[in-house]
């Protein structure tokens, strides 16, 4: 098939991500339609037996595959999208001559939000450069951007570890996706601590803020209401407590030269609900940009991380976070 028609298929493809109302089953056919475009110009198959991860100083790399299959986190996919074209939008009216620089770091190998909002910009609009830790994840993305004949809105494709990598420009935009429930396991906040040095004094982070924090829930009361069994009410069936993490642009600025940023406690004798069935579980909240936002169980990457029982704190004076950044970063607590 020529380019043009496969722009168009693609663009086709696009469109119930950008659509307003909600639909997920049109959804789930329209990435299902994208990866099988994507595997017939060859790129990486989502479906195949995942090649090793790369462990790295401060987080896991994912494997080309399983960066593959985050497309199928719908809810994710979509609202990064559209967070993504808004905040392209946004920028460009303020800044009228000049494309707006996004650098995507952690791009996989579809270079999946880049590619989504192309039909909806032109090369005057946005230049992308995309960081990726795996060779593999780039010749992938080159495959397609090249299939689609969309060269013209992408500046460079690096291969290089993004928490290391020194640009030689800045940029209007640092888009990361490098995050699991909690901010655990993978690299989002190393690598939005040493990229965000190289963001403009105008431009901004995407998600411009993820917060971590510890919630005391009553998960039987929950489940029951996903059930449609009974009602939730979050006034009275869970209490959420200070955030762990806040990364944001100035949080990641100040980590630089504040040490343990990233911490919290919650003196136990305030807390009246220590008692079956309340569990203390870890909830994480990401503002991508304006109103698109992901809040608890929206997606894969916000499922509710669950601690322990709130009685086991029973008895206790307090529970001590805080976030670390090293081979497995995460939320770590010891209990007084
Ligand atoms: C969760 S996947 C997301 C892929 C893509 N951004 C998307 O939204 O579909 C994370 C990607 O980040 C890459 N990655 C992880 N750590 C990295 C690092 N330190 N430097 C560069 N890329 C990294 C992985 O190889 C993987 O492709």
């Amino acid at each position: 098939m020529n380019q043009q028609l496969l722009f168009q298929q693609f663009t086709a493809y696009c469109k119930p991500i950008f659509d307003d109302s909600l639909n997920y089953g049109t959804l789930k056919t329209a990435t299902e339609k994208l990866h099988q475009l994507f595997i017939e110009i060859g790129a990486i198959n989502a479906y195949e037996q995942p090649i090793n991860r790369k462990l790295l100083t401060n987080g896991e790399a994912l494997s080309p595959q399983e960066g593959a299959l985050c497309l199928f986190d719908i809810a994710r996919t979509r609202t990064f999208a559209r967070g993504l074209l808004q905040a392209i939008q946004q920028q460009k009216a303020l800044q009228v001559n000049q494309p707006i620089e996004v650098l995507y770091a952690g791009c996989g190998p579809y270079g999946l939000l880049s590619l989504l909002v192309i039909p909806y910009l032109t090369e005057a609009d946005v230049q992308f450069t995309l960081i990726d830790i795996f060779d593999s994840s780039i010749q992938s993305v080159k495959k397609i951007v090249e299939a689609l004949g969309v060269g013209s809105f992408f500046k460079n494709f690096i291969v290089a570890d993004a928490t290391q990598y020194i640009p030689t420009q800045t940029f209007d935009i640092l888009l990361t996706e490098t995050m699991q429930q909690a901010l655990k396991k993978e690299p989002q906040v190393a690598i939005t601590h040493h990229l965000v040095h190289f963001i403009k004094p105008t431009g901004f982070l995407l998600p411009t803020q993820i917060d971590v924090y510890p919630v005391f829930e009553n998960t039987s009361k929950r489940i029951a209401a996903l059930m449609g069994n009974d009602d939730y009410d979050s006034n009275v069936d869970s209490y959420a407590h200070a955030p762990i993490i806040t990364l944001n642009k100035e949080n990641a600025l100040r980590a630089q030269h504040s040490k343990n940023i990233y911490e919290t406690s919650i003196h136990l004798h305030d807390v009246a609900y220590l008692k079956a069935p309340y569990q203390l579980q870890l909830q994480t909240h990401i503002h991508v940009f304006a109103n698109e936002i992901l809040t608890l169980n929206n997606a894969a990457i916000t499922l509710g991380f669950q601690l322990m029982p709130a009685a086991d704190l029973l008895g206790k004076q307090a529970i001590h976070f805080k976030y670390v950044i090293n081979e497995m970063p995460g939320v770590q607590y010891c209990i007084a």
